[in-house]
């Protein structure tokens, strides 16, 4: 630092025993000034083409019944789900992401991979309302089991084999109806090879697999859980599931999901998780989302209503943080609303 300073003239203001890099020569106020300063420095943007919508579909026609704790969002019929699928791509929002909610749920969730299923109806509908919508299923069993597990139960657990199977007809029925991305929740062993197989002996091998590869065993999915209705009527997830004070597991799981063919990953839930999505960006050459769940949602939701916070400010901000922390995409019920503040403000 002498030595630079040394050697250029400082100007008769600045003492020699005043160190370039530091104050009062750095401000680093100035680049904040003004509102153009401060876009042209902005090291990351938010657009609605970073977003995922996620949509929940449900049997019947002209229904719309509004999730309690997930303000703003509904579950919508097939035809229902076209008209919000049309409006998500007038906002320039890239993708959806569809969770089926069947009436009829039993013990090997069926459901899922009925090729007349409700998810597979409402891609068929949208695909050919809105052709150009990336359609991504989620691939679960949760959502069609009596019990509410992730696939089949033996013994008081979900049986990790025999559930492959069943992922695998499921993928390859949501491909069949048209869905361009799977992505499957479910957290089991080697579903992602089982699923590729599945999808490449039926020809579906231009089909990707987004994979919740990090996927944490988390109180934060409970709003989803009224909106899918998909709570486990026994025990809990955390034997398939990651518990949520590991890290380096994360990149254990995206590793292993990696090495079995998936074409992208998935952080989830995103906000308490900054930091394993941040981890696994580094180590991933794959698109990386970010999951912003239901009850990160619903947090927001609720203190705004209530006045304690600005839910508009307080939602791009969490955008922007699950950005910054290396998103390539979000999966967000705010994808509609803050699409179109970041078009009209
Ligand atoms: C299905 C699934 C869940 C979520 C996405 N897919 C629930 C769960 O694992 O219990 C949660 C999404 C959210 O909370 O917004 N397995």
């Amino acid at each position: 630092m002498r030595q630079y300073s040394s050697q250029i003239d400082a100007g008769p203001h600045r003492s020699d025993a005043t160190p370039l890099g530091a104050f009062p020569t750095v401000r680093a106020r100035r680049l904040r000034g003004s509102a153009g300063l401060r876009t042209l420095v902005r090291e990351t943007s938010l657009t609605p083409h970073d977003f995922i919508q996620p949509l929940f579909v449900v049997e019947g026609a002209s229904r719309r019944e509004p999730v309690d704790s997930m303000p703003g969002v509904d579950q919508l019929s097939v035809d229902e789900v076209v008209r919000d699928v049309r409006e998500t791509a007038e906002l320039h929002i890239p993708a959806v992401i569809l969770f089926g909610v069947p009436n009829h749920k039993d013990e090997t969730g069926s459901g899922a991979y009925d090729h007349d299923g409700i998810a597979q109806r409402a891609v068929r509908a949208i695909k050919e309302a809105v052709p150009n919508m990336v359609v991504i299923t989620d691939l679960c069993l949760c959502e069609y089991t009596s019990h509410g597990h992730c696939g089949i139960v033996e013994n008081g657990t979900v049986a990790n084999d025999p559930t492959l199977e069943l992922l695998a007809a499921t993928a390859v029925s949501q491909a069949a109806a048209g869905a361009d991305v799977v992505a499957p929740s479910d957290m089991m062993d080697g579903r992602v090879r089982a699923i590729r197989a599945g999808l490449d002996a039926h020809g579906f091998e231009n089909t990707p697999i987004l994979s919740y590869a990090a996927k944490y065993a988390s109180a934060f999915y409970g709003p989803f859980r009224e909106a899918a209705q998909s709570a486990p009527q026994f025990g809990d997830r955390r034997d398939y599931q990651m518990d949520p004070a590991n890290g380096r597991e994360a990149l254990h799981e995206v590793e292993l999901d990696l090495a079995e063919g998936a074409d992208m990953v998935m952080v989830k839930p995103a906000l308490a998780f900054l930091d394993v999505l941040w981890r696994v960006k580094q180590m991933a050459n794959v698109p990386v989302g970010a999951y912003n769940v239901s009850g990160e949602y619903a947090m927001v939701k609720a203190a705004s209503e209530r006045g304690w916070i600005d839910g508009n400010a307080i939602m791009m901000e969490i955008l922007h943080s699950i950005k910054r922390a290396g998103a390539d995409f979000i999966l967000t019920y705010h994808a509609r609303e803050a699409a179109r503040l970041l078009t009209w403000g």
